[in-house]
């Protein structure tokens, strides 16, 4: 499938690592309402194509985005906002099963930066900037900006970077723990596909189940947490692949997986 504001290679590496680039590069990857569309049906697509275990998703070297598209957003009413609907397309990708790698350089701000935190993991080039600087144009963050990076960093410092608008370079969201890994500037998508073949090299029912229980430890108590881990955990004692893996340990051979 052609797009218009993303490019898409399903085979982008060995083992089933598909890459997707955001491409509007002059407006350093705004997110207007048509490239999000595009996102949302290229990872489904990704999602549903067994070839596919682990999909990375990046920018260029100057922006991962900066941002939600403001020229477009500038003159829409509450109205128009709460008609166009742009949160499904990102509650579509919240669904989405197979792990998502962003590999960030430059720029990701506002839903830029929202798009990196919901992605699985972050790796980033030494050139990143992450922030919310909504407020500085009168808004605040919508694409779970106050939410997922409270989560991350704590609330002093995610407090400060949406109040105020500051960013905070690579870095520091190392040391605060928003990102996996930070490489100098050339290495930054090459780090993302070494990151995603140590994944896809797993079960990849098992790593699905895995990234469904981590992220319901966001939104549930402990006890419920548990309870979901544990019924993933007895889920996977019906596949093909726990059986593949324990008789591979001990038979002391790699194991082969199907995703069964
Ligand atoms: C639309 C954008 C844009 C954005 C940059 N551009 N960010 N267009 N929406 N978010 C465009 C500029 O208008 C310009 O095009 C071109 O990209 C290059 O940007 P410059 O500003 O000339 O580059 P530079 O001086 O290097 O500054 C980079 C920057 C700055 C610091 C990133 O562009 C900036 O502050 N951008 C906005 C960041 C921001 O506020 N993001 C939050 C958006 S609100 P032209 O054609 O004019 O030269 C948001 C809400 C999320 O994200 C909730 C819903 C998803």
């Amino acid at each position: 499938m052609q797009y218009e504001f993303i490019t898409v290679n399903p085979d982008a590496q060995p083992g089933g690592i598909a890459h997707i680039q955001l491409n509007r590069p002059k407006e350093l990857n705004a997110l207007n309402l048509e490239l999000m569309s595009e996102l949302k049906s290229a990872l489904q697509g990704l999602d549903k194509n067994e070839a596919v275990k682990v999909i990375v998703l990046s920018g260029n070297e100057k922006a991962f985005a900066a941002g939600a598209d403001i020229k477009q957003m500038a003159g829409k009413s509450a109205i128009d906002m709460y008609e166009v609907d742009q949160f499904s397309t990102w509650d579509a990708i919240k669904k989405i099963k197979k792990p998502i790698i962003a590999a960030v350089s430059g720029f990701a701000l506002g839903g830029g930066c929202e798009l990196a935190m919901l992605c699985d993991m972050i790796v980033a080039s030494e050139t990143a900037k992450f922030g919310q600087p909504e407020i500085k144009i009168g808004v605040m963050p919508g694409a779970g900006g106050t939410q997922r990076l409270t989560r991350a960093v704590g609330k002093a410092l995610a407090m400060e970077m949406v109040l105020t608008g500051k960013f905070i370079d690579a870095a520091e969201a190392y040391r605060v723990g928003l990102i996996n890994r930070v490489v100098p500037v050339e290495l930054f998508l090459e780090e993302a596909f070494r990151l995603a073949a140590g994944v896809a090299e797993m079960s990849p029912v098992a790593i699905k189940l895995a990234k469904e229980s981590v992220l319901k430890a966001f939104d549930s108590s402990l006890e419920e947490g548990l309870h979901f881990e544990r019924k993933n955990f007895y889920l996977l004692f019906a596949s093909e692949d726990q059986k593949e893996g324990m008789q591979a340990f001990v038979e002391k051979r790699p194991p082969v997986f199907k995703g069964k």
